[in-house]
């Protein structure tokens, strides 16, 4: 089949997984912020994206190419500090068209925030939303940063692409 990758990361840890899922399908790893990502080649699509302050960072590429997206199978990767949840679910929800988002398989992966790689505002940012979270571990955790990347967890994007390459039938 005749797939591919398209990702958006910020820090780093959604290319990260990009290319872990890249390097074990053989597909090819593109940047949508390359001017030459173009997804109307594919008919099978994986697509990653971070989640920056309640939103997707693909959001706005997706929907500038929807109309190429609809057609054919597609995973939905994100990266977040979230985990699973109707939290996660929500903010997903608000990037990505209803008509789009119910037609992908998403797997929810986890990212790392290291707050001394942020600049001196957004760290101020981050330490003001710990301040405010109820949250107390994701508090925590917007405050002193977090590490929960981890090739292991891509498993089940690659058992979704043994699925879709098994069955070539889709549409
Ligand atoms: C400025 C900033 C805002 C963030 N906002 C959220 C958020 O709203 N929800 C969340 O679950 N994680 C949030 N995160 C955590 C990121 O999703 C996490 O760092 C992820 O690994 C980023 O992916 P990237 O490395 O590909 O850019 C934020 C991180 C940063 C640095």
């Amino acid at each position: 089949m005749n797939g591919a990758i398209f990702f958006s990361s910020r820090y780093g840890s959604t290319a990260q997984y990009a290319n872990w899922i890249g390097e074990v399908t053989g597909l090819p790893v593109i940047d949508v912020n390359d001017a030459k990502a173009d997804p109307s080649k594919y008919d099978f699509l994986i697509l990653g994206s971070a989640l920056i302050f309640y939103r997707l960072t693909i959001g706005k590429w997706v929907k500038a190419y929807l109309a190429d997206l609809k057609s054919g199978s597609k995973i939905l990767f994100t990266v977040s500090g979230a985990e699973a949840g109707p939290k996660l679910h929500r903010w997903v929800a608000a990037s990505i068209p209803e008509s789009l988002l119910s037609k992908m398989d998403h797997v929810a992966l986890r990212g790392r925030m290291n707050p001394k790689k942020l600049s001196w505002g957004l760290r101020l940012i981050m330490k003001i939303g710990a301040f405010i979270n109820p949250d107390p571990q994701a508090s925590k955790e917007e405050s002193g940063g977090f590490d929960y990347v981890d090739k292991a967890s891509i498993e089940p994007i690659l058992k979704l692409v043994e699925q879709y390459q098994a069955n070539k039938g889709i549409s």
